[in-house]
């Protein structure tokens, strides 16, 4: 469904990534790990149609993704959560839902209540008067709201108490099952993150050095050395 094939990516004269080879099949969850400044914003971010100096190919269920097609990749089923709460602080959790929707449908929004029951109690509440947890969770129930085929979420989880982490990770879950929606996640939570996902990827100063099942990665005793 996402496939990438000797990607390299560049911000001016530095290379942020080089030789990436990978595929994302439907309904797959995939964890993207690695050391900070690895590449793995990047790699989500090349996924979106966010970089404009790469090399290699991108497709999305066969067509190539350009560089700039951020709209258009949304339209096509790709959904992204960036880094940190990206929510409309001064509307009501209701309102955020309403204008992330590309068509607004209130069967979505009812979906969106159901995998998030916190956000039914507070939709006439002010987002910016959320938790970050809370926020977190409305900022993938507005990705959802544009019924992606695929989710990239980066670092859903940073910030927020283990018990917080937990239902994210429970949320998501049920979103992959109930919906068949693939996921791909950043994560520097790499132990609970492990527990959820099929396949993890570890990055290295911009390089793919491990990707394979996730309990496979969970089994090697140096672990911590990859990272
Ligand atoms: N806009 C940019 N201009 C120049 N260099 C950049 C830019 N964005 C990222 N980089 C560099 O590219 C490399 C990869 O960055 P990236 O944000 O993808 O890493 P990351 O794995 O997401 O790190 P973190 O865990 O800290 O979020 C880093 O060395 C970073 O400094
Ligand atoms: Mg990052």
């Amino acid at each position: 469904m996402l496939e990438f094939r000797k990607v390299e990516a560049r911000y001016g004269g530095f290379t942020a990534l080089r030789d990436i080879t990978l595929c994302v099949r439907p309904s797959e969850r995939v964890a993207i790990l690695g050391h900070n400044g690895a590449g793995k914003t990047t790699l989500l971010r090349c996924g979106m149609g966010d970089v404009d100096d790469l090399s290699g190919t991108i497709a999305y269920n066969g067509e190539e993704i350009v560089a700039g097609s951020v709209y258009r990749n949304a339209r096509r089923g790709i959904g992204f959560v960036p880094q940190g709460h990206n929510v409309f602080r001064d509307l009501s959790v209701a309102q955020n839902l309403k204008i992330a929707g590309l068509l607004h449908d209130q069967a979505y929004v009812d979906e969106v209540y159901r995998l998030f029951p916190m956000l039914l109690e507070r939709r006439a509440q002010i987002a910016g008067s959320l938790s970050g947890g809370q926020q977190q969770m409305l900022a993938v129930g507005m990705a959802l709201m544009t019924r992606p085929s695929l989710l990239m979420l980066d670092e859903p989880t940073t910030g927020l108490a283990p018990i917080i982490v937990q239902d994210m990770f429970r949320s998501l879950l049920e979103i992959n099952r109930c919906t068949g929606t693939a996921i791909v996640l950043v994560e520097q939570n790499i132990a609970a993150v492990l527990r959820i996902v099929e396949r993890a990827i570890v990055l290295k100063t911009g390089g793919i050095i491990f990707d394979g099942p996730s309990a496979e990665l969970a089994r090697q005793e140096d672990l911590w050395r990859w990272f």
